[in-house]
């Protein structure tokens, strides 16, 4: 288990996949069965998956039993994540036996690293695809069907998805992700993602906007902009992040920067929730956090992985910034938006961290008081170069030992922080029943915390409302709906 929210462990990759059910007009008569795990990138992809094929004529089912394809979108970020899915994948083949017509692939971070393997020596799958070749799957899925083994796991420098709808397999159709980049070129020494996604390129704007005013006209309420590093979005008529020096002059002078897309969202959809994921520190100006600000719709509240609060650790890991650097960024957040939410992402055992590291790391964490986290041990990745060339020399019960103080200390400072809110009023999104009962409603408050509070009969989910904050866990508040304030 290692990671964690509110210090309360919510999800690990484990629990991470999801079945998703979509119906087809135009069906083929043929059903696909659909698991995610990892990251929002792999749900909304799976999304776009979900598009593709609808287009062939499948439609979706939960019950994998009844399936004539069997995909799951798969997430190399921890080598814990890749045991999940290889459990899964051993799972599926046994339903095989009793189907030999099922076809299974993969898809996602771990095809191009595993594709040999699962193909080949395992035998497991019948097709695997790369997170940049979805558009390929109906040929891919034709091979397949002559029985023949498919792969396709190019990368590109172009793929964006830009045109395609996705079908939303989400539940509540409420909240929905948007891509507005794809793929990394932060190449962080301990990630696996540059080599999984690519390099990195953003999404045509006109698109994003078009994509969030149809979700609203469908209803939905809160939309959620995603990349990995959503402050280093940069359109300028398409192309890779890293050649924007070799545009024309033109096309650099109406370049669309990220804070520029985050005003033309806000306005494209006034009435909808705006939020963002991730941001990173070197690349967040100050032009998006005025954006926030003035925007009444863009949420207060940002997720902005720090990995460590030591400068020697952060060189190491090539995170482009210092500790103090970090620490201005926060007291500018502080500063142009007072109400602002702050979570982060943390890795304990990094290779060479001493206990004077640890220590700057809890003194950070001191300094920023986070409302949440994601902590995790570090995981040693193939090809990182943190792999390459340096030693995982910090023994597991230390890790494990700076991971517990760290989700300690959380714990902390997000019921801290959720103890300050007593009293105050939040305008909550209401999202669903509670899980401890159909008496109560939960939704999240503008700054991403989740609240709980007991049905009144009038209001019903997708409804903005406004909620009394009476008392709280470190993860949750608990309120009353209030009408007149
Ligand atoms: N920018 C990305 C980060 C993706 S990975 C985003 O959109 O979220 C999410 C988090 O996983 C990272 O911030 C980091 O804290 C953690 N992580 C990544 N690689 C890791 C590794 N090798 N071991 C442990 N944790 C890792
Ligand atoms: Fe990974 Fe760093 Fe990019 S954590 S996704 S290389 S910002």
């Amino acid at each position: 288990m290692e990671q964690y929210h509110n210090g309360n462990k919510v999800i690990d990759e484990t629990m991470q996949g999801s079945a998703t059910v979509i119906n087809n007009v135009n069906s083929n008569g043929k059903k696909l069965y659909i698991e995610s795990y990892g990251c929002q990138m792999n749900f909304a992809d799976s999304e776009v998956v979900a598009s593709i094929l609808s287009e062939q004529g499948y439609s979706t089912t939960r019950n994998m039993e009844e399936a004539d394809l069997v995909l799951l979108n798969t997430c190399s970020i921890r080598d814990k994540a890749e045991q999940t899915v290889r459990k899964r994948l051993k799972a599926f083949h046994q339903v095989k036996d009793n189907q030999p017509n099922l076809k299974i692939g993969v898809l996602g971070c771990m095809a191009e690293r595993v594709k040999d393997k699962l193909l080949d020596e395992e035998k497991l799958v019948d097709l695997v695809v790369g997170p940049d070749a979805y558009r390929d799957l109906p040929n891919l899925l034709e091979e397949v069907e002559t029985g023949q083994k498919a792969v396709n796991v190019i990368l590109s420098k172009e793929e964006t998805y830009a045109d395609v709808n996705p079908v939303r397999l989400g539940q509540n159709k409420i909240t929905a992700f948007v891509s507005i980049t794809r793929g990394c070129d932060n190449m962080c020494t301990f990630c696996v993602v540059p080599f999984t996604r690519g390099r990195e390129r953003s999404r045509n704007p006109q698109t994003i906007v078009e994509e969030c005013i149809n979700l609203y006209e469908n209803g939905y309420k809160e939309v959620t902009l995603l990349g990995q590093n959503v402050d280093s979005y940069l359109w300028y008529g398409g192309g890779l992040k890293k050649d924007f020096d070799k545009a024309s002059d033109i096309a650099k002078a109406s370049a669309v920067y990220f804070a520029d897309l985050l005003k033309m969202v806000a306005e494209a959809v006034p009435n909808m929730r705006i939020r963002f994921s991730t941001s990173n520190p070197q690349d967040m100006s100050d032009d998006v956090l005025h954006a926030i600000a003035n925007y009444k719709n863009i949420c207060n509240y940002i997720h902005l992985p720090v990995q460590s609060g030591s400068t020697k650790v952060l060189k190491d890991m090539n995170r482009g910034h210092t500790r103090e650097e970090y620490i201005a960024l926060i007291d500018r957040i502080r500063k142009i938006i007072p109400d602002c939410a702050i979570s982060h992402d943390m890795i304990a055992g990094f290779p060479g961290e001493t206990e004077e590291d640890h220590k700057d790391t809890l003194t950070l964490m001191d300094y920023v008081r986070y409302n949440f986290g994601y902590m995790f041990i570090y995981s040693e990745r193939p090809n990182t170069y943190a792999a390459r060339k340096m030693e995982d020399n910090v023994p597991h019960e230390v890790k494990n030992r700076r991971l517990q103080e760290i989700i300690k200390k959380q714990g902390e400072h997000s019921l801290e922080r959720n103890k300050a809110r007593i009293g105050k009023v939040d305008e909550v999104l209401i999202e669903g029943n509670s899980k401890r009962s159909d008496e109560q409603w939960c939704g999240r408050n503008d700054q991403n915390t989740m609240v709980v509070f007991d049905k009144t009969g009038n209001e019903k989910p997708g409804d903005f409302v406004k909620v009394r904050i009476d008392d709280c866990t470190s993860a949750t508040l608990l309120g009353t709906l209030t009408t007149n304030e």
